[in-house]
């Protein structure tokens, strides 16, 4: 299979996406908790480009309700939007807080990545919680593009170790062929990290990366430990372009 990495969405541009299969990633966090949140339970999340548009979404949400209610969530500089139910941190994303409810959703890079893919044929969201599932769900796909989300418009090393970590697994599996020098660089990174196979040397590796110090800035390590925990969900979401929606892959 034929396999592109572009390292930033400025580096690509829709028609490169085009009736590819397209796995955005968007580690630190967007991809991460969108995964997270319909993992436990949530029926839906739309993603949003800027915060009025989803705060408008919920208006309407909430006069019409469907999936028994509302949440909305995302962060601007990297916090939890005022007037919002959640931030973007995974953890905030139980059954609790968003079990059988739509989540409206924006964040700074991630959900800004997306809407370069409204002409793929499919769109899947990459995170080391669910990376096991989402190799199984690309067997057999022809045609794939990996977009990082990069961070303030610029490359971010832990979206590229994830790139990385897919582009070595299909190759391991003679799946894929890379096709740019991106996806070879990616490769490389990812092959470079020393114990990657534990949370805690995975996450020490996320945290040295722009996306890993923002967090940790802000005093959101957790978030950046969560990230690096490899196969703790079982399923995969994905972004249907017709309808805007993301939800769990049946
Ligand atoms: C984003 O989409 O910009 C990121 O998820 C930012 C963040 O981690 O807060």
């Amino acid at each position: 299979m034929p396999l592109d990495v572009y390292l930033l969405p400025a580096w690509t541009n829709p028609a490169d996406l085009t009736n590819r299969v397209v796995v955005v990633i968007d580690l630190l966090r967007a991809t991460t908790t969108i995964t997270q949140a319909l993992a436990a339970g949530a029926c839906e999340v739309i993603p949003c480009l800027e915060v009025a548009e989803a705060q408008t979404l919920a208006d309407q949400w909430r006069k019409e309700p469907s999936c028994g209610g509302v949440v909305l969530g995302g962060e601007r500089g990297g916090q939890r939007i005022p007037g919002f139910d959640l931030g973007n941190s995974p953890a905030e994303y139980t059954a609790e807080s968003v079990g059988g409810k739509t989540v409206i959703f924006t964040t700074t890079n991630g959900t800004r990545a997306m809407q370069l893919c409204r002409q793929a044929r499919r769109v899947l969201l990459g995170s080391f919680n669910s990376f096991s599932a989402l190799v199984a769900e690309l067997q057999g796909e022809r045609d794939l593009a990996l977009l990082c989300a990069g961070t303030a418009g610029l490359v971010t090393a832990e979206d590229v170790y994830f790139a990385g970590a897919l582009v070595d697994a299909f190759l391991a599996n003679g799946l894929g062929v890379p096709q740019n020098d991106e996806a070879v660089l990616a490769r490389v990174a990812w092959r470079g990290l020393a114990g990657r196979e534990t949370a805690e040397r995975l996450a020490s590796h996320l945290h040295d990366s722009r996306g890993g110090r923002n967090l940790a800035q802000l005093g959101m390590q957790d978030d950046i430990l969560w990230a690096a925990r490899i196969d703790t969900i079982d399923v995969v979401a994905e972004l249907h372009p017709r309808d805007w929606r993301i939800r769990l892959i049946p």
